[in-house]
């Protein structure tokens, strides 16, 4: 009796193990596949950062109360900068990396409800919102990092229309982003079941309400533990 007990603990263990191992896209870890060098002094390795940004992606606010506008943006602390741009900057530094921000034909509302209503239908509906533009050339990049909140546990559909957009076939994609809570959800699956043909590191996310400071310092840590910088 003792040693069935033994036995099944010893399996639960086991089991509990290799499913951490297993469930890491909330983690700020790297893939085990992709063995990059410091991309800052690979003259061959061309890098796009294309970053997706709510507050750069509302309509017109001249009608409406500061109230209405500041609740659109749910992860606003004192911080002077939106902390996906702060987090694109520090690769644009780091990397000269050439950045992009994705923007929809469309813009979102900026009444917090309104414009969360409309996300979370395009995310049921897997919808593909127009983009305003995309980079000329994306063919040319090796490794593109791709910047963005997760809404509803997974990607903002603004997100999958730039990744449907091209071919990133044989490309390294590095997420970075920001949540409130929900670590990246879904989305680094989401990025491997968009683009199946390229290595989707498990990337960085951070607590929206971080610092831009503390958020800097800690992704230019990230990066340079990685080898990436
Ligand atoms: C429509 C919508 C859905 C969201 N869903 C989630 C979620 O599921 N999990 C989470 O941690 N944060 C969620 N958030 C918070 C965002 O990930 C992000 O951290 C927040 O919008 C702050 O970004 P901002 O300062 O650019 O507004 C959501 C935000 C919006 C607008």
């Amino acid at each position: 009796m003792k040693r069935i007990t033994l036995t099944s603990l010893l399996c639960f263990v086991l089991i509990s193990f290799a499913y951490c191992l297993g469930s890491s896209d909330n983690q700020n870890s790297e893939s085990s596949s992709i063995q990059l060098s410091n991309l800052a002094e690979d003259p061959d390795t061309h890098v796009l950062v294309a970053y997706f940004a709510y507050a750069e992606n509302i309509g017109d606010t001249s009608g409406m109360s500061v109230d209405a506008i500041a609740s659109a943006s749910i992860g606003r602390t004192s911080n002077r900068e939106g902390n996906i741009p702060v987090m694109a900057d520090v690769l644009r530094e780091e990397l000269g990396a050439d950045v992009f921000s994705i923007s929809v034909e469309d813009p979102y509302e900026p009444a917090y409800d309104d414009m969360h209503d409309r996300a979370i239908e395009e995310i049921r509906d897997e919808a593909l919102p127009e983009l305003a533009t995309l980079p000329e050339d994306i063919e040319e990049y090796d490794v593109v990092f791709i910047g963005t909140p997760v809404w509803g546990g997974t990607l903002p559909r603004p997100v999958a229309s730039f990744l449907s957009s091209a071919s990133f076939s044989g490309k390294t994609i590095i997420p970075f982003g920001i949540n409130l809570g929900s670590g990246f959800g879904n989305i680094v699956r989401a990025i491997r079941d968009i683009c199946p043909d390229s290595d989707v590191m498990d990337g960085f996310t951070i607590n929206a309400r971080t610092a831009n400071d503390e958020v800097r310092e800690e992704f230019a840590e990230w990066l340079s533990d990685r080898g990436l910088v």
